[in-house]
């Protein structure tokens, strides 16, 4: 449902938002399908409305620069692009801060963050109000186009609160540049040239590898570093557990990815149990097994890379 951007529904959005729900975003670049980018049941939200049937880490909205205070770690040539191009469709990807508050679920696990301040009245609107930070990859089906008016949003999600905000005077995502290197890499490029980049801030590589279209193929992508065993019915000896569902094994070695086998409660919790037992003692992680349904296939997708043998 597509409603205005009156005080009432703004007021609608931001009680929605804050109870972990998803929306209907506009952008002057594409829609976005927006959640509280903190809780990481809210982005598992978003990830099961795409129906991707991987995770693609996610770009995160604020009102200004300072907002993501704290979330990243700032360096001279990011300083100078937010100064220079936000609000505006340029997105940065810094490391994150260990002091971040943000899900990892919405980095997809990376070290990484990729941070924007959208440059639309209603956005920067709804942003200043939440006083928060929002995940929100474009508001299409997985395989679909990007969204540039809400009726488009609509189509792909008839049940979304969508809040309108016009055609999008931008038309092309966000132009993505990647800081956290020693040279600053063009991962995608979009509504900011190229050129006015390197005006700023020298020549921008590509990379040769497309982190776009695979980011599980990422060099950087979170791997654990135990070993992973995936479909365990009965954990060995030495071996930390993540559970599916009711198990008979308990104890400080066993993480449950949700007891009463919810799909988006275990995608919430998988990266952070993940990393939480992905230390001695143990010497391995068995993984029970996850149903191949809905976010099911993103969370075998990415078991299985997490679990394939690693290049050095
Ligand atoms: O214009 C835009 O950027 C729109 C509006 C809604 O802001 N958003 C958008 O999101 O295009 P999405 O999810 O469709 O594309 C985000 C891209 C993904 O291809 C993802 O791989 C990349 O950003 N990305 C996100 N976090 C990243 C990270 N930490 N490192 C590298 N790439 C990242
Ligand atoms: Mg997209």
């Amino acid at each position: 449902m597509i409603f205005l951007p009156t005080l009432e529904n703004i007021q609608n959005v931001l009680s929605a938002l804050r109870k972990g729900e998803v929306i209907g975003l506009p952008t002057e670049t594409v829609y976005g399908l927006a959640a509280d980018a903190t809780q990481d049941h809210a982005v598992a939200h978003i990830f099961e409305k795409k129906q991707r049937p991987s995770f693609n880490p996610l770009i995160i909205h604020g009102y200004s620069q300072d907002a993501f205070q704290g979330q990243v770690i700032w360096n001279d040539k990011a300083d100078m692009l937010a100064q220079t191009f936000w609000p505006g469709p340029l997105t940065l990807v810094l490391q994150r801060s260990p002091s971040s508050s943000l899900s990892l679920l919405a980095s997809a696990g990376l070290p990484s963050l990729a941070i924007r301040v959208p440059n639309h009245p209603v956005a920067l609107n709804i942003l200043h109000l939440f006083d928060g930070l929002l995940a929100a990859p474009s508001a299409n089906l997985s395989g679909k186009v990007s969204p540039t008016q809400a009726s488009h949003v609509e189509e792909d999600f008839p049940d979304l609160l969508i809040i309108e905000g016009g055609s999008t005077s931008i038309g092309l995502e966000s132009t993505i540049v990647d800081l956290t290197g020693l040279s600053p890499l063009l991962l995608r490029p979009g509504g900011i040239s190229r050129e006015d980049i390197e005006s700023i801030i020298g020549p921008l590589k590509t990379p040769s590898f497309s982190p776009i279209k695979a980011p599980g193929m990422m060099k950087s992508h979170y791997a654990p570093s135990l070993p992973l065993r995936l479909n365990v019915e009965a954990p060995l000896q030495g071996e930390a557990y993540l559970a599916f569902g009711p198990t008979p094994y308990e104890g400080p070695h066993i993480l449950n990815l949700s007891q009463t086998k919810d799909l988006a409660e275990a995608a919430a919790n998988f990266f952070k149990m993940l990393r939480f037992l992905d230390h001695p003692p143990f010497h391995g992680i068995a993984v029970a097994p996850i149903p191949l349904t809905r976010l099911g296939l993103a969370l075998n997708d990415r078991l299985q890379r997490a679990a394939a043998p690693r290049a050095l």
